[in-house]
């Protein structure tokens, strides 16, 4: 595991493969990073002096040092303007440098970059968010290699230079190292191969992961789920249920004081070929991503206990099964009954999330009593036509509710757009002989909006919020402008709800 660390030794006792410095393009050098350049010989300065490197965001430049310097080397990093230099700025400047510097060579490096000016941001924001990107940057999975090994250019330490070392930048650093811990969880679950996370496997590495980790959790097998009337989620069970049968895992985190429960249900389909109605190869690719939901509710609990948080008790579900063809998979226009009695026509067995996930608002709701209730989901490819990459789509029942989201997400980077979730959608998923259906009768239109007007059936009274992270999940092909969403697995979510949780104990989110 990458470590993060304050380094708070005395300049002339720094060692470090690389030390990351940051220079807007005015090229002034202040406080801290003034102070490093005495103890290198002003060769910062005096490269400056030169006028080769102009401090704009992107640009960078690695100065190497004698051998037996405990400085071997400087990356100067570029910032650009610093009147609209923000905390997504940081981030962003924090994660390429930080991959320069393993491109480098460097085993290990300290970093000043949060030591400077950020807009709307404390100094501990700024801490956090640059360790935090920094180390999501430099995620690498390996697992599966056995060749050339020692090829692999790895860099696990990564320490902040902070001379005081404040109870506040302790404070970031934990929360930066415990976010990242979930995150790279989230990751290495959703990369691995689907082969080696059926639902059975999974659900016995998660128990495991939680025993280690002092969270409860319960599993509830396929049988239990049937006594439960959770028939649409055995549905798209129904293809492997003999092989592979469903599972759902329960994992609670319930701090002694709570005074109010977070309910948090992920999609957890650990393939999805479509089931009968059979993806294409291009469309299946990717589908081993399809329980990046579960995954993320996961990692965010996890989180929150490695806090300690206080304010919520939260419990999360991951909500595990295939969806793959079988002589017993469901057909088109079959008809099952939920677990809150609603009966539902599958028109299309590929729109199989909504179908998992219904069963287990529901049951939720009626025995978590959640004061509130979220979903993380990669439900719909039509977000990523609706919303490109840069945000996740989000929909709820509580205006107020998504707007704190909202705010947590612009404050994180993971950002958030809600999309209109009107009676008239929820019109449209009522079938001409059941209660509902899974897709919409107007082929193509508002795929997004569609899957959530179809849960929202499946929540009565909780205010609710649906994450559809299709399309910000997993990257096959990752952004080259946000270099800390590394290939695969982005992890998104968990710092967004993390940071919602805090601000709900600081009683400064609008609900
Ligand atoms: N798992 C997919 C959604 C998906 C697509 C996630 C691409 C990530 C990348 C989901 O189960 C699905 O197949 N949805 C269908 C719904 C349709 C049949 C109404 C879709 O998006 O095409
Ligand atoms: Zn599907
Ligand atoms: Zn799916």
């Amino acid at each position: 595991m990458l470590k993060l660390e304050l380094d708070h030794s005395s300049l002339d006792r720094l060692q470090a493969d690389c030390v990351l410095v940051p220079v807007f393009n005015d090229l002034k050098l202040q406080g801290h990073v003034q102070a490093l350049d005495s103890h290198v010989w002003n060769q910062l300065s005096n490269h400056l002096d030169k006028k080769v490197f102009d401090g704009e965001a992107g640009s960078m430049r690695l100065l190497s040092f004698s051998p037996k310097s405990g400085i071997k080397s400087a990356l100067l990093v570029g910032l650009g303007d610093p009147s609209v230099f923000n905390l997504e700025s940081l981030r962003r400047q924090s994660a390429s440098a930080a991959l320069s510097a393993r491109a480098s060579n460097a085993r290990n490096l300290l970093s000043l970059l949060h030591h400077v000016r950020v807009l709307h941001a404390s100094p501990a924001d700024a801490l956090e968010a640059s360790a935090l990107a920094m180390g999501m940057a430099l995620y690498q999975f390996n697992h599966y290699k056995t060749q050339n090994l020692d090829k692999i250019k790895s860099l696990n330490e990564i320490r902040l230079f902070e001379p005081h070392a404040s109870d506040a930048a302790k404070k970031a650093l934990k929360q930066a190292q415990a976010l990242l811990e979930s995150i790279f969880l989230v990751r290495d679950l959703v990369n691995t191969p689907s082969n080696n996370k059926t639902p059975p496997e999974l659900a016995k590495f998660v128990q495991g992961f939680c025993k280690k980790n002092g969270l409860s959790c319960t599993v509830l097998p396929k049988a239990r789920l049937a006594k439960l009337g959770m028939n649409s989620f055995l549905a798209v069970n129904a293809g492997s249920s003999t092989k592979n049968p469903a599972q759902l895992v329960r994992i609670e985190y319930a701090p002694k004081h709570a005074k109010k429960t977070l309910s948090l249900v992920g999609k957890g389909i650990t393939f999805d070929t479509g089931g009968i109605n059979l993806k294409p190869w291009e469309g299946m690719l990717t589908m081993k991503l399809d329980m990046t939901g579960a995954a993320t509710v996961l990692g965010i609990v996890l989180a929150a206990k490695k806090l300690e948080l206080q304010g919520m008790r939260i419990v999360s579900y991951m909500v595990l099964t295939e969806n793959i063809p079988g002589p017993d998979a469901i057909r088109p226009q079959d008809i099952v009954t939920a677990y809150n009695g609603k009966t539902i026509e599958v028109i299309h067995t590929d729109a199989e999330g909504r179908l998992v996930l219904a069963d287990v608002l529901a049951y939720s709701e009626k025995n978590d009593r959640p004061d509130y209730l979220f979903d993380f989901a990669t439900l719909t490819g039509a977000v990523s036509v609706a919303l490109g990459r840069h945000f996740t789509g989000l929909l709820g029942n509580d205006d107020a509710l998504l707007a704190g989201l909202e705010q947590s997400g612009q404050k994180t980077g993971e950002w958030v757009w809600k999309l209109p979730l009107t009676e008239e959608y929820k019109d449209q998923m009522k079938s001409p002989i059941a209660d509902v259906m899974n897709i919409g009768k107007y082929k193509g239109e508002g795929g997004t909006i569609l899957g959530a007007a179809f849960l929202s059936y499946f929540v009565e009274k909780t205010p609710w919020a649906h994450f559809d992270i299709a399309a910000t999940g997993f990257f096959n092909d990752p952004d080259p402008t946000r270099t800390y969403w590394t290939r695969g697995a982005s992890g998104v979510g968990v710092q967004l709800v993390i940071d919602w949780l805090n601000r709900q104990a600081m009683g400064r989110a609008p609900r």
